[in-house]
């Protein structure tokens, strides 16, 4: 509040002064970035992504999870997995996850999001320091001998339509800022690659 100390002294000018991205990282001793996790049903990206929460609160890091929990069951409960829907689950994804990033937090995105056109979207939502693809590489015949809800066997046996990689296209990224091979490694060295990756860029110390 700052008051105009003129004849008119009563006046109150407010100043709409607005916290930038930037102090909030400075307020949080780290940056804000989203982590987009990208890969196949069963590779492994939500539970990656949640040892990576786990290490980055050791660290006293504040990040948020987008997951199907939290989305498809609520926000996107209105969408299904054709092409289309697939399109909107991901912009909206991107919408809201761009508010997080807003907000200071290290945010991460864990959805097949199979289409590398809207992958590119929802970086172009955000400048591009503060985007890294994280490209969760398994091989569909171990996300298959995985299979850990059935939704394979199910897929094969013609029981679910449009079942990524059964039935519906997954476009790997190509230049991923993180690259994750799962099949030789375990949770915890897939989650360090995250979070070396973070160390590397300044992201967190
Ligand atoms: S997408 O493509 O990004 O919109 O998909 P996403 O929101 O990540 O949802 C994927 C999870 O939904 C379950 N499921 C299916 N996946 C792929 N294809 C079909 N048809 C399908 N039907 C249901 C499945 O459990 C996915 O979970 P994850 O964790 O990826 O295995």
């Amino acid at each position: 509040i700052e008051i105009n100390n003129t004849e008119k002294s009563s006046d109150v000018v407010w100043h709409q002064q607005s916290v930038t991205a930037e102090q909030k990282s400075q307020l949080k001793g780290h940056q804000a970035v989203l982590l987009w996790y990208t890969g196949l049903s069963g590779s492994g990206k939500s539970t990656v992504a949640n040892a990576v929460e786990q290490k980055l609160l050791e660290r006293g890091c504040h990040s948020y999870l987008l997951d199907g929990d939290n989305v498809r069951h609520g926000l996107n409960n209105d969408l299904g997995f054709t092409d289309e829907d697939r399109i909107e689950n991901i912009r909206r994804i991107g919408e809201v996850a761009k508010l997080f990033v807003d907000a200071g937090l290290l945010v991460s995105t864990a959805f097949i999001s199979p289409f590398q056109k809207d992958r590119d979207q929802a970086r172009a939502l955000l400048k591009d320091a503060l985007f890294l693809e994280v490209f969760i590489d398994t091989p569909l015949d171990v996300c298959e001998s995985r299979d850990p809800k059935g939704l394979y066997k199910k897929a094969r046996a013609g029981e679910i339509a449009n079942f990524t990689g059964i039935s519906s296209a997954y476009e790997a990224p190509e230049a991923a800022e993180i690259h994750i091979e799962t099949a030789h490694l375990s949770i915890e060295q897939c989650a360090d690659l995250v979070i070396d990756a973070l160390i590397k860029k300044q992201i967190i110390k």
